[in-house]
């Protein structure tokens, strides 16, 4: 008799995963604006990380807080849940945007993703190169082998429009000046963002709403998956290259089994299997809306996603204080 894994219950985690990062969220709210982004994150970590282990299932952290040396908790590696159940690998940022949450600017969420055993690259803590387009357009209309004007130019071309009709989401960083410039002289217009390139990467996935058809610059390799799964579930062409600023970051690679250093990951070898997805907002976003604080009660937006119906949930949360 042959040996069939179990199966992924991906229709009846995702309920759950939605609780994970709703908690996560939550614990985090009151943190919002205080000026303390240790604390903030903190009280996302110990949130999800409770919620998981609730979960029926055989987890295994792949993208965490860190490596076991430098995370206490959520760290790469570690075994979540109640131990029964399927066997799951979690990719999650319990909050993405602690300088965003800590000052009170938007776009804060928290955010995990789950799918069966080795479903999900063990992205190294190093940079990845990313470039994201959403759903409707031929594949690989836009490549990283382009310049970024290139790309601006190929965008807009495949929707028809002006390079002025196209929005750029690009991190606000010294190391992409150069590339805002390049950007800028094809009048392409650019959304500069302070932190969060999950949702950043997010937003190119609803241009209608948020705006943004292209996202592109350097950020974290884990969010670079995480955002991988999120448009694997939202639709969208994604491509991500590790970029390494030493030899230390070279062995991080390497020890996370990755051998060819230079490869560019599409969405689809960052995230090779069937995933769910989930991100509550904590502060106001384009995409989702933060935690409302009234006099009596807590509310919480969360969007569930599931690659393999491209279905997208959006589910309101309300529970007194
Ligand atoms: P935090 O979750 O630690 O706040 O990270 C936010 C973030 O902006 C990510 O979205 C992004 O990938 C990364 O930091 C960029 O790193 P750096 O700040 O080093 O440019």
């Amino acid at each position: 008799m042959s040996h069939t894994a179990p199966e992924f219950h991906d229709r009846m985690l995702s309920l759950g995963l939605a609780r994970v990062s709703e908690a996560a969220a939550l614990a985090s709210a009151r943190l919002i604006g205080r000026g303390d982004e240790k604390a903030a994150d903190q009280a996302a970590v110990n949130a999800m990380r409770d919620q998981l282990n609730k979960l029926e299932i055989r987890g295994t952290v792949v993208i965490g807080e860190g490596e076991r040396d430098e995370a206490p908790m959520l760290y790469i590696g570690e075994e979540v849940g109640t131990g029964d159940g399927p066997a799951v690998d979690i990719a999650l940022d319990p909050l993405e945007g602690t300088t965003l949450t800590a000052k009170d600017m938007p776009n804060a969420l928290t955010v995990i993703a789950m799918g069966p055993r080795g479903s999900m690259l063990h992205a190294p803590d190093v940079y990845m190169d990313k470039l994201a387009i959403g759903p409707g357009y031929k594949p690989g209309v836009v490549t990283m082998a382009m310049s970024p004007a290139e790309r601006v130019s190929a965008l807009a071309a495949a929707r028809g429009c002006s390079t002025e009709d196209i929005t750029v989401c690009v991190l606000e960083r010294p190391r992409h000046d150069e590339m805002i410039a390049e950007l800028r002289s094809t009048g392409a217009a650019i959304r500069l963002i302070t932190d969060g390139d999950v949702a950043g990467v997010m937003h190119c996935a609803d241009p209608h709403v948020t705006g943004i058809d292209m996202y592109m610059g350097s950020g974290g390799a884990p969010e670079g998956v995480l955002a991988a799964a999120a448009l694997k579930c939202m639709g969208g062409q994604m491509w991500g290259r590790l970029t390494f600023r030493n030899d230390d970051e070279r062995a991080r690679a390497k020890k996370a089994g990755i051998t060819n250093l230079d490869r560019v990951y599409t969405r689809d070898d960052m995230v090779t299997g069937d995933v769910i997805f989930a991100a509550t907002g904590v502060t106001d976003g384009s995409l989702l809306p933060g935690i409302k604080r009234e006099v009596t009660h807590l509310t919480a937006e969360t969007i569930l996603m599931r690659s393999k119906t491209g279905s997208v949930r959006r589910m309101q949360y309300r529970n007194p204080v």
